[in-house]
């Protein structure tokens, strides 16, 4: 069953996952705030990424782990790095205004829907923004006076269809009542700027990254002289990055700042490919083995017209896609994973003059760029898909619904629950409660009814409570609730760190 967005979105806030940016002064469009269990949730998908990556990296195909290090780089580098990697000449999307309603649309995200009436000049066609349901589509039709029926037209994406520079006058906009009110689609950077120092003048202009790649692209040589890492091997950082995107929308899906976990493998040219199908093997099982499931996942490779510049001297893009309820039936992207080529290095060596050639150690005769795969995932999207997966509507108990996280992602562990606040029970309650924080996100929760505190919990994703009562007392055993469940069982009080510790396992 597919989940609303309006209920995961009003349980995000709810319960303290994410926040409108700015709330108090009507918000933001395109910046969120995580909230206390939102941070937790977005930490300990960083964390799992980073064991993923850095600390227990994957088996390479010889048998043998791989080598990858990590790197934290400054959000902001000299512009000129962004002149080389081709983001300031290159990093835009075609976005068109409406005059009429002060709205502004990526071109490539509207369609048109263009009703045939013999005469091509004759033109009855509306855009709508990509994604709009069909029973709003319908509705608007039928307000502009048009056939509410979807199947009297003809689809097109707005760059296909045939007349469209020609007459924009004749088309609706998708918000507009009059038609003819949406200009010709321009190019718009995404890169935010500010500027360094007292004076702001184009002198000391600076950008805010679009990517983290690029800094790991400039630490490259740094990484090689500094640590004893060989070709092939990976760099990997986790971090903000910006873009002053023209239509943020659907929750953090997309957004203008947000959390990127992206590793650049570099390696020699002739074993670029059999790296490319590696990691894209690879990442799918790491995003499986956090509960994401098959049908709910989808790998696409990129059609020419969609290629990044760097991606195009390469073997081109695979998106890791998955269905989040906003695009179901179809899928939305959640991890790119690239042939850059030796696009960026071989840039970088031009504008900075700074040789970026590897020397084979073995046969130093051997000299060459390495070329470099690139596993490039959305943190902040990554926990939107971990939320959407894990909300479960179920009638059969208080709350209505769970939330279904794996117990190494959520983001408290367990629940210590006291079953009264009668002075027996509390007492207990707090030295397991003590004991286990040292290892776990443990709650400790003393108010209210049992049933209540178990719907809280369920609400929240934790995975077990454990109950307190009288029978803890006399024989030290105290009750575990499985969330998905709901089964309790009695394990003795000196047992459940082992029973946590055993379950957390990815
Ligand atoms: N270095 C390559 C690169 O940045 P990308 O496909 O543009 O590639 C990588 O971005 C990932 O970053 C995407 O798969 C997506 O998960 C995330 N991402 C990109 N733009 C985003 C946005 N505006 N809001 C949230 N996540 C975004």
């Amino acid at each position: 069953m597919t989940v609303d967005m309006k209920d995961i979105v009003a349980l995000c806030k709810r319960r303290g996952f994410v926040f409108p940016a700015s709330d108090i002064y009507g918000g933001i469009n395109g910046f969120w705030d995580f909230g206390p269990l939102g941070v937790e949730l977005k930490n300990n998908l960083r964390d799992l990424w980073w064991k993923h990556m850095v600390l227990c990296p994957p088996i390479g195909p010889d048998g043998t782990p791989v080598e990858i290090v990590g790197l934290d780089s400054a959000i902001i580098q000299n512009p000129k790095a962004w002149e080389a990697s081709g983001h300031v000449g290159g990093f835009s999307d075609p976005m068109v205004d409406c005059k009429e309603t002060k709205l502004r649309y990526r071109a490539d995200h509207l369609i048109i829907l263009h009703q045939e009436q013999g005469n091509p000049q004759d033109l009855r066609a509306v855009t709508f923004v990509e994604g709009t349901s069909e029973e709003d589509i319908s509705k608007r039709l039928k307000k502009l006076g048009f056939s509410p029926n979807i199947s009297d037209y003809k689809t097109f994406k707005f760059f296909d269809f045939p007349y469209v520079s020609e007459n924009l006058d004749k088309i609706f906009g998708p918000d507009a009542k009059e038609k003819g009110t949406l200009t010709p689609p321009k190019q718009f950077n995404l890169m935010f700027h500010t500027f360094v120092g007292a004076t702001a003048g184009e002198d000391n202009k600076v950008y805010l990254r679009p990517e983290t790649a690029q800094g790991i692209f400039l630490n490259f040589k740094n990484v090689l002289d500094s640590t004893r890492v060989r070709v092939p091997f990976g760099i990997a950082q986790v971090g903000k990055a910006f873009r002053n995107e023209v239509t943020p929308r659907n929750f953090i899906f997309r957004s203008r700042e947000f959390e990127q976990m992206e590793m650049e493998w570099f390696c020699h040219p002739d074993e670029a490919k059999k790296w490319f199908d590696f990691w894209i093997e690879q990442r799918k099982k790491f995003w499986l083995s956090l509960g994401l499931s098959e049908a709910s996942l989808d790998c696409r490779k990129h059609g020419q017209d969609e290629l990044s510049h760097y991606a195009k001297t390469g073997e081109g893009t695979y998106d890791i896609e998955y269905k989040f309820p906003f695009t179901a039936p179809g899928f939305g992207e959640l991890e790119g994973i690239a042939h850059r080529s030796n696009f960026d290095l071989t840039q970088h060596e031009k504008h900075s003059g700074v040789k970026m050639e590897y020397m084979d150690p073995v046969d130093t005769s051997k000299r060459f760029i390495p070329h470099v795969i690139e596993p490039a995932a959305g943190l902040t999207r990554g926990v939107l898909a971990l939320i959407c997966e894990a909300y479960t509507v179920d009638a059969n108990r208080p709350s209505g619904m769970y939330m279904n996280f794996h117990p190494a992602l959520a983001p408290k562990k367990a629940a210590i629950l006291p079953l009264t606040a009668k002075e027996e029970h509390v007492p207990l309650a707090t030295k397991l409660y003590l004991e286990l924080r040292e290892e776990f996100a443990v709650d400790l929760d003393i108010k209210q009814n049992i049933g209540k505190r178990y719907a809280r919990q369920d609400e929240i994703g934790t995975p077990y409570c454990f109950t307190i009562d009288n029978d803890t007392v006399t024989d030290g055993t105290v009750t575990v609730r499985d969330r998905n469940t709901m089964a309790q069982e009695r394990i003795s009080m000196d047992s459940v760190a082992g029973y946590l510790r055993e379950k957390m396992r990815a």
